[in-house]
This record gives C-alpha cells, sequence and structure tokens, in this order.
C-alpha cells in the first residue's frame, strides 16, 4: 500500500469507492445514490484551489482510501481547512490505513502549509468510531449541531463540530 498525492485522473476510481463506502449507512454523509462524478470533480477542483487530497493506492492499483480538505475560498477563512472527509473502502477498515492517511495530510499541513491555523469537520453523534478516530488524532469536540442530521429510517441526530488548532494541538498528536 502506498499513499499519494491524488490526481483528477483518480476521478473515476474515487467515485467507485466512495460508492463502496456509502452503501454502510451511518458513516459519510451523502447515501451511496448521491455518489456521482460532478460530486467528486467538484472536491478535486475545490482541492486544486486551495486544498488536499492524499489516496492509499493498493498494490494491485486500486484505490483503497482517499482523504481531503479544502479552505472555503474566501479571504476570511483564508487559514482554514474545512470540509474535511476521509473515506477508506470498508474491505479494509481498521487496518490502520485511515489514521496512515490522516497522518500523511496533517504532516503536510504542519510542515508545508504554516498558514493554516484550523482544520474543521463534522461528525455525526454515532458516529462513534469516527469520533473516537479524531479525537486520537489531536481534534477537539467544539460542541453539538441538534438534530442536523437526517437518517434514512427518518430519525433525526445531531452533528458533532471537531477542529485541530495548530497552537494547541501540534503534531504529531501524543
Ligand atoms: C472512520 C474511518 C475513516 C477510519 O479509518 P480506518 O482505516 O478504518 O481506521 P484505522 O484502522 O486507521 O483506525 C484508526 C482508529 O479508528 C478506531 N477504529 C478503527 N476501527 C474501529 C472499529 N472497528 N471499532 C472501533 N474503533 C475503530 C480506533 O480508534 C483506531 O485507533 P487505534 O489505531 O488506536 O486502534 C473509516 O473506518 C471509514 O472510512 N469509515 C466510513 C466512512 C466514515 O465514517 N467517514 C468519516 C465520516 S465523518
Amino acid at each position: 500500500m502506498q499513499v499519494r498525492a491524488t490526481e483528477l485522473d483518480d476521478a473515476p476510481a474515487l467515485l467507485g469507492l466512495y460508492q463502496r463506502v456509502a452503501k454502510n449507512p451511518g458513516g459519510l454523509a451523502r447515501l451511496e445514490a448521491e455518489m456521482d462524478i460532478g460530486y467528486i470533480e467538484g472536491f478535486l477542483s475545490r482541492v486544486q484551489v486551495a486544498g488536499l487530497s492524499y489516496v492509499a493506492e493498493s498494490e494491485t492499483g486500486n484505490l483503497i482510501a482517499e482523504m481531503h480538505a479544502y479552505s472555503p475560498g474566501i479571504e476570511c477563512f483564508s487559514h482554514v481547512l474545512s470540509e474535511l472527509t476521509i473515506a477508506v473502502d470498508p474491505q479494509v477498515q481498521g487496518a490502520g490505513i485511515g489514521r496512515q492517511l490522516f497522518l500523511t495530510l496533517m504532516r503536510h499541513v504542519v510542515e508545508r502549509c504554516p498558514g493554516v491555523v484550523r482544520v474543521e469537520l463534522i461528525v455525526r453523534r454515532s458516529n462513534e468510531k469516527a469520533l473516537r478516530f479524531y479525537e486520537s488524532l489531536g481534534f477537539q469536540r467544539e460542541g453539538e449541531l441538534r438534530l442536523r442530521i437526517k437518517n434514512p429510517d427518518g430519525s433525526l441526530e445531531d452533528d458533532i463540530p471537531m477542529a485541530w488548532l495548530r497552537e494547541q494541538a501540534g503534531y504529531p498528536p501524543p
């Protein structure tokens, strides 16, 4: 497995990856049916302007994980990386690939993006695996967005905003 910077040509393979990950409810916000090439190309173009994206590629050349974050695009948020999203193929979740991808991207932020002071994401309350994962990587909970998520069964749940702050967290996390 190798981790490398994402390329625009990865879009079709990324669509397959995001569709496989979205099959399991409770993780990514988008449903499988809402994963289309426009979504993938949309975040890749935002990344190109002001963001970062890395993929994990298996020895056989398959994309098995992707992570990205980008600046919202206006001056007052130019020190912020937002919309952080990470997706690991269900067949290889829990094997350390997400952590490796995360550490690679955050090391890039720390060492090569001195202007980035804040990295932020939102995760639904019931995604305890991801909440613990982000906390172990130096992100802190910043409150709750009440009933922001509607689940496929119609139930509503809170979204939890989290952030890594350069001045507080340092990197890598302890
Ligand atoms: C959440 C996700 C990105 C984590 O990536 P991963 O490669 O599966 O995780 P890793 O194997 O690197 O494990 C990292 C940490 O996650 C937690 N974790 C991983 N698998 C877990 C499991 N099955 N049960 C509980 N915790 C688990 C652990 O805290 C682990 O820390 P450790 O290394 O100290 O054991 C991945 O599972 C995923 O893509 N899930 C579906 C999509 C999703 O939820 N994205 C985030 C939306 S906000």
